[in-house]
C-alpha cells in the first residue's frame, strides 16, 4: 500500500507537502553494498533473479528515504527478446555483438515476447509493488537512445553510424524506429499491468539531434508510444537527455504528465518552452554532487525555489549519479529538500 504519493501528486499538478525527491541511478555503485553484491553478480544476473532485483531496488529507498524507487534493470534489457546479442561490460556500458547496420539486419528483428524473455522483470515489478510503500518507476530506454547502441555496437560519442543510417537511409531508419516503438509499447504496457506507477522512458542521447531532425526522424515514434498508452492511469515522464534544452518546444504535444530536463537549461526557460504544460523533474548537475555539503544544499536551494514557482515539480539529478557521489551526502540532501521545501511551501 502506498503511504507517501507526493511524487506521483506531483507528476499531476497538485498540491504536495514538500517537493518529492528521487535519484536517476540511485541503486549504484556510490553504495559499497551494492557494489559487493556486484562482486558476485553482473547487471543482468542480478535482473534475473527477481528477489535480488528487488532488494537492490528497494536499498537505495530504504538508506536515503526518497520518494519513488525506480526498478533496477537496464535499458538494454529488452533487446535480447527482439534478437540482439549484447553484454554490459564493466567501465565500458552496452556492448552489442551483432550490430545493426543493414536493412537486412533491421528486418531481421524479431516482435518482443514481454512475458516469455522478461517474466523475471514483471515478477520483480510485482514483488516491488508488494512491498514498495512509494510509487515504483520503471522504464524503457526510448527509440533513438536503443537504436544508437544498436548501431554503434558500443556508446558513442558522436552518433556517427546511428546519424549516417539516419540520413543515408531514411527508410531504414524509420523501420527500426517503428519496430523499436512496437518494442517499447508492449514492454511498457506489461511492467504498467505488473504493478508500475509511472514509467520513464530514457531518451539520453536524443539531444545530439537538430530540432528540425528530432521532429523528423524520432519525435513521430515517440508521440505514437504515448498516445498508446494515453488511457492508461500511470503517471508518464519522458527524459530527453543531455543537452536536450533545444528540443523541448517540440515536446509540447506529448501525452505526458513530466519533462524531465537537464541542467543546461534553467527550470523557468524550460516550463516557457514547454508552454508551462507539464510538470517538470530536474535537474542537479550530478557532478555537484562532489562539493562539499553547503555547496550541494546552495545548489539544491537555487533548483527548489525555481521548482515551486509552478506547481508540479519533482527533484532529481540532469543525469545519473556517479559511482563517485557519496552515500551520507546523498542521504544528507535528501532530507534537506524535503525539510526545506517543505518549509517554503508552508510559509
Ligand atoms: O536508476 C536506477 O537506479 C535504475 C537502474 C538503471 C540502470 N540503467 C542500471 C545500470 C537505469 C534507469 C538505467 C538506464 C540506462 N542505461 C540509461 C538511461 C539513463 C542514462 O544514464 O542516460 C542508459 C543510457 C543506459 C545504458 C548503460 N547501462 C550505460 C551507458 C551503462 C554504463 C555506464 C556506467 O555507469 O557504467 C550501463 C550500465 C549500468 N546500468 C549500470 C547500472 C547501475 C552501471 C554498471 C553496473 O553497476 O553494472
Amino acid at each position: 500500500m502506498l503511504k507517501n504519493d507526493t511524487f506521483l501528486r506531483a507528476c499531476r499538478k497538485e498540491n504536495v507537502e514538500h517537493v518529492p525527491v528521487w535519484y536517476m541511478r540511485q541503486a549504484g555503485r556510490y553504495d559499497p553494498e551494492y557494489r559487493k553484491i556486484k562482486e558476485k553478480y553482473s547487471l543482468l544476473e542480478i535482473c534475473k533473479q527477481p528477489e535480488l532485483a528487488a532488494e537492490v531496488t528497494l536499498q537505495p529507498v530504504k538508506k536515503l528515504g526518497v520518494d519513488a524507487a525506480i526498478l533496477y534493470s537496464d535499458i538494454m534489457n529488452p533487446v535480447a527478446s527482439i534478437g540482439i546479442d549484447f553484454d554490459i561490460v564493466k567501465d565500458i556500458g552496452p556492448v552489442i555483438f551483432n550490430p545493426i547496420r543493414t536493412k537486412a539486419d533491421v528486418e531481421k528483428l524479431k516482435p518482443i515476447q514481454v512475458e516469455e524473455d522478461l517474466g523475471h522483470v514483471l515478477e520483480t515489478i510485482r514483488i516491488l509493488d508488494r512491498e514498495l510503500t512509494i510509487p515504483l518507476i520503471t522504464f524503457a530506454g526510448a527509440p533513438f537512445t536503443i537504436a544508437s547502441y544498436l548501431i554503434e555496437g558500443k556508446p558513442s560519442k558522436n552518433y556517427l553510424k546511428t546519424k549516417q543510417l539516419m540520413y543515408s537511409e531514411p527508410d531504414v531508419w524509420h523501420l527500426l524506429m517503428h519496430k523499436l516503438g512496437d518494442m517499447v509499447i508492449a514492454y511498457l504496457k506489461a511492467q504498467i499491468q505488473a504493478g508500475a506507477k509511472a514509467v520513464q522512458l530514457f531518451d539520453s542521447w536524443v539531444g545530439s539531434l537538430t530540432p528540425q531532425d528530432f521532429k523528423q526522424f524520432v519525435y513521430p515514434t515517440i508521440s505514437r508510444i504515448f498516445t498508446e498508452l494515453k488511457d492508461v492511469q500511470v503517471q508518464k515522464i519522458y527524459f530527453p537527455g543531455v543537452s536536450s534544452g533545444e528540443l523541448l518546444p517540440e515536446l509540447r504535444d506529448l501525452n505526458v504528465q513530466v519533462i524531465g530536463l537537464d541542467w543546461r537549461v534553467s527550470i523557468p526557460e524550460a516550463r516557457k518552452r514547454l508552454d508551462h504544460r507539464f510538470a517538470v523533474q530536474g535537474n542537479l548537475d550530478p557532478t555537484v554532487l562532489t562539493a562539499p555539503q553547503h555547496v550541494i544544499e546552495e545548489h539544491a536551494k537555487a533548483i527548489i525555489d525555481q521548482g515551486l514557482e509552478e506547481p508540479g515539480y519533482i527533484f532529481n539529478l540532469g543525469h545519473g549519479l556517479f559511482p563517485e557521489a557519496s552515500l551520507e551526502k546523498l542521504k544528507e540532501l535528501t532530507a534537506f529538500i524535503q525539510q526545506y521545501s517543505k518549509e517554503k511551501i508552508q510559509s
